[in-house]
């Protein structure tokens, strides 16, 4: 076993440390007004961050699971909301079709998708199919030539500024989830329309909409893999998401963390840093070491997934663990930071409304347990 990393992942994490410090500035002002972060997002496509894990054939960068983990944690330690859509765009979006597109979609869609030049966004969820995403109501009805997809879906990251969307739709409504189908959309096809921009507790600077479809059609071609694969093809792109949003809870933890110990050190009550007193002291521990514990359950399914070793239970393991570490850490980070924590100069408050919702998409709390508990019992 090594838990040392290569000199190519440090020299992934030094990167992303570097790019990292330019998302500090302004953080708060993109946070507080709901401001995508788009040179950001340019920067990180020419960094090779939105194409990680894509074969350089294909213009990504041609990284393992593991540099594109360390990749988030990074710039997730100081912005969660760039972390997500680094993660949408990377894992749900490009490893999907990088797994199961075809050579020509790849060509059309993958390419301009991995060097950053078009984003990417992830369609299942819908108004009444959240948790429950087998019973989706979108319509993709089969006419030949071409899929006419009608429907909405709910709470899509990236859903106003992606340029390329993978949305699941019903086919065969008598087949249940094996009549589903994953379709490729582009912006500007007539009758899809996106809605209104979400109005977010936390992670504002990243854009979450509602994406309406009226009689949209979708040519045969950008159907991906087999009739009928649409839900599986969701399934297996989450399981690899899940890693991504671990990655994103982690560093919104270990963020949090670095900037409560440095503050423990410099705020003195009672005659002394309030590190010295034991209360804090005890939180700084707990902190250290369910950090180290969210880190490793999350390289540890990045492993697996590279080693191509199923992977499933894991990247649920982590991202339920990792989300939970971030949401406790930043609760305690306020803390520590005393009134200072809860006003908007010190960063600690708007991570712990970022953290919340590593608790929610790509699958609540609850259903990790739930597919964790599958796995154990089968
Ligand atoms: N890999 C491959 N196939 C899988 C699978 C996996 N990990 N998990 C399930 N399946 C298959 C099953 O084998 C089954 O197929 P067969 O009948 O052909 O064998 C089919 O999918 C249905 O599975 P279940 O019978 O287990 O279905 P269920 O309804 O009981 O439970 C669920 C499914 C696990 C709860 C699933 O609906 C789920 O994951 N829900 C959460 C949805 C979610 O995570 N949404 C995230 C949206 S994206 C997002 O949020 C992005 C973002 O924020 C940035
Ligand atoms: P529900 O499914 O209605 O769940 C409500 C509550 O009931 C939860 O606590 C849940 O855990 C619990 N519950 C439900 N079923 C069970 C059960 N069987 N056992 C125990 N408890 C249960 N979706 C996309 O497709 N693409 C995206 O890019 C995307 N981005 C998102 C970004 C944001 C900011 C948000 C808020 C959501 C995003 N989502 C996205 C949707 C997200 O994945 C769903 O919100 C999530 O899966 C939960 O679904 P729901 O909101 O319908 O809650």
């Amino acid at each position: 076993m090594h838990f040392e990393l290569n000199e190519e992942h440090q020299l992934i994490r030094q990167t992303a440390k570097e790019f990292a410090k330019s998302l500090r500035e302004g953080a708060i002002e993109r946070d507080e007004k709901a401001i995508f972060p788009f040179s950001h997002v340019k920067e990180m496509g020419e960094l090779g961050f939105m194409g990680m894990m894509v074969e350089e054939r294909y213009a990504g960068a041609g990284m393992d699971t593991l540099a594109y983990v360390i990749a988030i944690e990074e710039i997730s330690k100081v912005d969660a909301s760039a972390g997500v859509i680094m993660s949408a765009h990377n894992s749900l979006v490009l490893y999907g079709l990088q797994a199961f597109g075809t050579d020509a979609q790849k060509e059309k869609y993958l390419k301009p998708l991995a060097s950053g030049e078009k984003l990417g966004a992830f369609a299942l969820s819908e108004p009444e199919a959240g948790s429950d995403a087998t019973s989706q109501h979108t319509t993709a009805q089969d006419q030949g030539d071409h899929y006419l997809v009608n429907g909405t879906k709910n709470w899509i990251t990236n859903g106003g500024n992606a340029d390329i969307y993978l949305v699941i739709a019903q086919t065969h409504p008598e087949q249940g989830h094996r009549g589903i189908n994953a379709l490729i959309v582009g912006k500007g096809m007539d009758g899809f329309t996106i809605g209104p921009k979400e109005n977010k507790l936390g992670i504002r600077s990243s854009d979450t909409h509602s994406l309406l479809f009226s009689d949209v059609k979708v040519p045969r071609e950008n159907r991906i893999g087999e009739d009928g694969f649409g839900f599986k093809f969701a399934m297996k792109t989450l399981d690899g998401g899940r890693i991504g949003i671990a990655a994103q809870a982690l560093g919104i933890a270990a963020g949090a963390y670095e900037l409560a110990l440095a503050y423990s050190k410099e705020r003195k009550t009672f005659g002394k840093a309030i590190c010295e007193h034991q209360a804090i002291q005890f939180k700084l521990a707990d902190m250290e070491m369910e950090i180290e514990a969210a880190r490793l359950l999350t390289y540890k399914a990045a492993w697996l997934k590279d080693q191509g070793k199923p992977y499933a239970k894991e990247a649920a393991m982590a991202k339920l663990y990792a989300s939970e570490v971030a949401m406790k850490t930043t609760v305690e980070a306020v803390q520590i930071h005393g009134g200072y924590g809860y006003v908007k100069e010190y960063h600690v408050e708007r991570m712990m409304r970022d953290a919340k919702i590593t608790q929610i998409y790509e699958g609540t709390s609850e259903i990790q347990r739930l597919v964790i508990a599958r796995d154990i019992l089968k």
